[in-house]
């Protein structure tokens, strides 16, 4: 089954060709950053116009690297939320026009779904099927027990900031730009990570809930404290905020594992780009004899191929959006 994946959900425009839902054929990903980058936050007006500018060379691009016509798909995937309503519309309109033309069935998927998918790509083993699933990006922060494909029981979330958000908000406040987990992640590298105790929030409580919104006051109060940090205090800040909120997601990704007594654990989102978050989840799962399925670092982040993916597991079950298809911004999982 060949089917092309659309994404415009947040500040990527992209476009991707999948094989039987694991299989990367093409991917295209067009990144606004630089737009952005002077605001310090994703603009969702200037988003949705980078989004119409970029959207057919990119579908193009994506076709093109392929070698495959309209014609040759068995399905067209799109992201129907959650998101900016305005991008996910610019994506959305252009998939049900190729599906009208081509005639080829359309799905809308859950950008959330998404990401849990991603991990499927590339030739890596699939999770059980019964599994505990970690999704940390931009705008969430969740644990997710799967029973199941399409049967997700939330089990924690972030009540407040999402882990994104929270390394996007310090480098903020730190005045070092944006998008701030990379940045982040490249400032902590000669940082000690144990230089300063940030709090790790609801750790104590049995609950899977996150929260990241105190370790950005946290930073604050240190700035305020200590002083604008240069050379050394900075790359100590990083690699202690970064080391906190590895800590966190980690320690209560088992949790959720040992609780619901799963044997594999699913992670994907932008923040699993980062290396020390990586690291964390792979070290422990190897300790614990988890089976983790982590994509790698270039699928992490917004892309086509895990619409593609998502998506071709709902095609295959016969489900199909019409051309009616809406955007939904606030679609949860
Ligand atoms: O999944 P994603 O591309 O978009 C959303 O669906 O939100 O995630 C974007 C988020 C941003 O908050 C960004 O700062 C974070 O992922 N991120 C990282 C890294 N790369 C991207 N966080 C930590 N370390 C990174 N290397
Ligand atoms: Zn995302």
């Amino acid at each position: 089954m060949l089917v092309l994946g659309i994404e415009s959900s947040c500040d990527e425009t992209a476009a991707a060709v999948v094989a039987e839902g694991t299989q990367i054929i093409s991917s295209t990903v067009s990144s606004q950053v630089e737009v952005h980058r002077p605001y310090g936050g994703v603009v969702p007006e200037l988003a949705s116009r980078h989004h119409l500018k970029n959207v057919v060379p990119v579908v193009r691009d994506a076709l093109a690297r392929a070698g495959t016509g309209l014609e040759d798909l068995d399905g067209i995937a799109v992201t129907q939320g959650p998101g900016l309503v305005g991008a996910l519309l610019v994506g959305i309109q252009v998939a049900k026009a190729l599906s009208y033309v081509a005639r080829r069935p359309l799905v809308g998927v859950n950008h959330l779904e998404g990401h849990l998918f991603s991990s499927r790509l590339e030739g890596t083993d699939p999770p059980d099927e019964r599994h505990i699933a970690l999704l940390v990006s931009g705008g969430h922060t969740a644990l997710i027990l799967v029973e199941g494909f399409g049967r997700y029981r939330i089990l924690g979330r972030s009540r407040d900031d999402a882990a994104g958000e929270a390394f996007d908000k310090v480098s903020k406040l730190l005045g070092m730009g944006y998008p701030g987990g990379p940045i982040i992640e490249s400032l902590a590298r000669s940082g000690d990570p144990n230089a300063i105790r940030f709090p790790r929030a609801l750790m104590k409580k049995g609950d899977l809930d996150f929260s990241f919104s105190g370790l950005k006051t946290a930073v604050a109060n240190h700035v305020r404290e200590h002083g604008a940090a240069t050379g050394t205090e900075v790359a100590n800040l990083c690699a202690s905020v970064q080391a906190a909120v590895a800590d966190v997601l980690v320690r209560k990704a088992l949790r959720a594992v040992k609780r619901h007594r799963v044997g594999s654990l699913v992670a994907g989102g932008g923040v699993l780009a980062n290396t020390v978050v990586r690291r964390a989840l792979e070290d422990s799962a190897a300790e614990s004899g988890l089976k983790l399925s982590i994509p790698p670092i270039s699928l992490c982040t917004d892309n086509g191929a895990m619409i593609a993916a998502a998506g071709t597991e709902h095609l295959k079950r016969g489900r199909r959006s019409g051309l009616e298809l809406n955007a939904s911004p606030r679609l949860s999982l």
